[in-house]
């Protein structure tokens, strides 16, 4: 069977951490998978080689290793080799691909949680990144019950999640303005409820955009 081509097929799943983004980006690919669409299923930051390991350069270890502009541009950096080794020839070839997390997290948590710097990823992103997604899913949730559910995973990737309920709710009211900012593109779906009913949610929404 030859799969379908999409054009547009460039999906991104924000929110906060424990939203259940991930959970969510996974279920869509399957989904979209039995419906004979090519998907490629991926992250941020990562989703290449190299952009793996610069993952693990600014997600684990001590949280000040690196000044705030630094990180942004370790961020950036992985996504510029993300997007042309992965997104670009996936989205070249009419595949849909699916990205848990891309810009928009870096506006949100290099340019809000230590200091203003959103104008620096802005420029950045500008300069050498240029591509905004064609969907972003923003899994809205209360950023206590984020909190909990991120805080019972225990990974080595603790980096953010350590900052505590304070960034979490900052964090949650600026994806919800950066939803009113890229309107176009932005559809903001309830996180309550069941995995499968967030999904049944997630599915239409998709749906509509491909149709
Ligand atoms: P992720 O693996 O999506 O974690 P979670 O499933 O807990 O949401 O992302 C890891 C962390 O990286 C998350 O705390 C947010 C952070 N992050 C940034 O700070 N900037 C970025 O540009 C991206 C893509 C992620």
């Amino acid at each position: 069977m030859t799969s379908k081509h999409v054009d547009g097929g460039f999906i991104t799943f924000e929110g906060i951490d424990g939203s259940g983004k991930s959970t969510q980006a996974r279920l869509l690919a399957d989904h979209l998978r039995s419906q004979g669409y090519d998907v490629v299923l991926t992250r941020e930051p990562g989703g290449s080689v190299g952009a793996e390991e610069i993952r693990a350069l600014v997600l684990e270890g001590d949280p000040d290793r690196w000044s705030a502009e630094t990180e942004i541009l370790l961020f950036t950096a992985a996504r510029r080799d993300h997007l042309e080794r992965t997104i670009l020839p996936a989205l070249a070839a009419g595949k849909i691909v699916i990205c848990d997390r891309f810009a928009d997290s870096t506006r949100m948590y290099q340019g809000l949680s230590r200091g203003d710097l959103r104008g620096i990823v802005d420029q950045l992103h500008e300069l050498m990144i240029g591509r905004e997604p064609d969907l972003t899913v923003l899994i809205d949730m209360d950023p206590a019950e984020g909190l909990s559910r991120a805080k019972s995973r225990q990974t080595a990737e603790e980096r953010f999640e350590d900052f505590g309920q304070a960034l979490q709710d900052q964090m949650r009211a600026g994806f919800l303005a950066l939803s009113r900012e890229y309107a176009d593109r932005f559809c903001v779906i309830s996180g309550t409820g069941t995995l499968e009913e967030v999904a049944a949610r997630v599915t239409s929404t998709v749906q509509d955009h491909l149709s």
